[in-house]
C-alpha cells in the first residue's frame, strides 16, 4: 500500500514539470503580454507602432512552425537584429508555451471577392 503511494508520488514528480511547463496556454499568454506584444500584439496581429509593416502576423500559425522559427532565431540559424535577441531570452519551455498561445488564436478566413 505504502509502496504504491510512493510510486505514484514519484510518477507525479517526474511528469509534473512536463505538464505544467510546456504547452501551457496561461504561461504562453504571459510571455506574449510581457515580451512579444510590443511588436506582434497579444493577438499576434502586427498592428502596432511605426515599423509594423516589417513585423509579420503570427496568430493562428501552425504551432510547429512557430517553434521552429523561434529555435532558429535562438540558435542563430536565422539572424535578425530584434528577433534573435528576443529568442535568446526565451527558455525552450517558454518557446513551446508562447507558440501554443499564438497558434491557438482562431481567425475566420474570408477570401477576397
Ligand atoms: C522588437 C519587436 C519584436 C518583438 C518584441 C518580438 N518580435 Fe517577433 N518579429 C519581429 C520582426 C521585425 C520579425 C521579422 C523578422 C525577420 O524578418 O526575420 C519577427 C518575426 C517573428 C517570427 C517569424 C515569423 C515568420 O513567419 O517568419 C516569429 C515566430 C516571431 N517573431 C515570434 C515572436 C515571439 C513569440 C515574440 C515574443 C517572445 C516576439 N516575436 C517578439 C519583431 C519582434
Amino acid at each position: 500500500m505504502k509502496k504504491k503511494f510512493f510510486i505514484k508520488i514519484i510518477f507525479f514528480l517526474i511528469f509534473l514539470p512536463n505538464i505544467s511547463l510546456s504547452n501551457d496556454l496561461g504561461l504562453g499568454k504571459e510571455v506574449a503580454e510581457t515580451i512579444c506584444a510590443g511588436c506582434h500584439g497579444v493577438d499576434g496581429r502586427a498592428a502596432s507602432g511605426g515599423n509594423s509593416a516589417l513585423v509579420p502576423n503570427i496568430f493562428s500559425q501552425n504551432k510547429e512552425y512557430l517553434v521552429v522559427k523561434l529555435k532558429e532565431y535562438k540558435s542563430g540559424k536565422l539572424n535578425h537584429p530584434q528577433m534573435t535577441l528576443i529568442a535568446q531570452m526565451l527558455t525552450d519551455d517558454q518557446i513551446l508555451n508562447v507558440s501554443e498561445w499564438y497558434s491557438k488564436i482562431s481567425a475566420e478566413l474570408k477570401l477576397p471577392e
